[in-house]
């Protein structure tokens, strides 16, 4: 029988224009550069000003498809990733798709795993790719997390950015084009409560803000990085001398440094955006992957290794050759 996976023939994104420092923040709140910075490795972050997730999601989604040379009128699935939708209801993926123009009858619908719904989405999508069931889909990460931001809170307003990543995935029957090599995703239901939003519709009847206790995340994290990137190198039937990047989400460049170190990962071989980024949550990694993409770090060929950790706990990884 004739297998059939995934290819990725686009890669695109969008940041809002507005560019907040760590300046900018020391007005609002007490802390300053040096601080972030050594904690953190974050120095600005773009912030939506009238951009919803799904206008950075639409832009993302229209230079992913330029990129790849496909016309929105063969896209027949849409997967978008965010914890921070344009409304309740209908999801992001469908007022994005609204505004793209996808045609009639393309199933489109929004999946929330926070940091890690990038991977969560590009698995559901190489899924119904790998079992005929779409075959030319757009995958997204969007946010807009300045919108569940506490303000007022520096221990997490300073960790914060807003934007949107998306790749074209196509369905390819050659087993020699197929870039995405693995996907895995996991969870564990005993952390909801380390990292959360402290409100939300059926209990407050708001969205909430962020909490977290950061300590505990950043134990987790380095931990569940390597966990999911080495379980998907493992479905990949590859190991770490086989990959060309790392790139982790984009959490705190000391998490991402840690993971590299726990798996042995040279820094020069590790993606990062996060200096200018902040974490941006289920968009960290797609913006950062269509960032190297398309500035010609990443080339083809490459073996990628993706690996997030996100709320819930979420976590996952996968390998894509470019
Ligand atoms: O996608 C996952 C999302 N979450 C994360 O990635 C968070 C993971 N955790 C982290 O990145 C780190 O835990 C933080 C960056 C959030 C905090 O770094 P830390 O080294 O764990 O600092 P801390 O919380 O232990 O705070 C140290 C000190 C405290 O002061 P005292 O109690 O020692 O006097 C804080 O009050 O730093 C203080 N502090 C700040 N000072 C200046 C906390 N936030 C700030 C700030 N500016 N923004």
């Amino acid at each position: 029988m004739m297998s059939i996976s995934s290819k990725i023939v686009g890669y695109g994104h969008c940041v809002p224009q507005k560019v907040l420092t760590n300046d900018d923040l020391s007005k609002i709140v007490d802390t300053n550069d040096e601080w972030i910075s050594t904690r953190t490795g974050i120095k600005s972050r773009h912030i939506a000003n009238n951009e919803t997730t799904s206008d950075l999601a639409a832009n993302a989604a229209k230079m992913a498809l330029i990129n790849a040379g496909i016309d929105v009128s063969d896209i027949d699935l849409v997967v978008l990733a965010t914890i921070t939708p344009d409304y309740t209801t209908p999801s992001t993926a469908l007022v994005m798709a609204n505004k793209l123009g996808i045609r009639e009858g393309v199933p489109a619908f929004d999946i929330s795993a926070a940091c890690s719904g990038f991977i969560y989405a590009l698995t559901q999508a190489d899924n119904a790719i790998r079992l005929g069931q779409a075959s030319k889909a757009l995958v997204i990460g969007a946010e807009t997390l300045s919108n569940i931001t506490d303000w007022t809170d520096r221990g997490t307003c300073v960790l914060f950015g807003d934007g949107a990543g998306a790749v074209v995935l196509e369905a390819t029957d050659n087993p020699e084009e197929t870039n995405v090599l693995a996907t895995r995703i996991f969870a564990d239901s005993k952390h909801i409560e380390t990292l959360k939003t402290n409100g939300g519709v059926s209990t407050t009847k708001s969205s909430g803000f962020i909490q977290m206790d950061g300590k505990e995340v950043f134990k987790y994290a380095v931990n569940a990085l390597a966990n999911g990137a080495e379980k998907a190198l493992e479905k990949a039937g590859l190991n770490a001398n086989d990959v060309d990047w790392l790139l982790p989400h984009q959490a705190n460049i000391r998490i991402i440094d840690g993971t590299a170190q726990k798996m042995g990962f040279d820094k020069a071989k590790v993606l990062t955006n996060i200096a200018n980024h902040g974490n941006t949550s289920a968009a960290s990694i797609p913006l950062t992957l269509s960032q190297k993409v398309n500035d010609g770090t990443v080339k083809k060929g490459d073996i990628v290794l993706l690996t997030s950790m996100g709320a819930g706990f979420t976590w996952g990884g996968a390998v894509l050759k470019i």
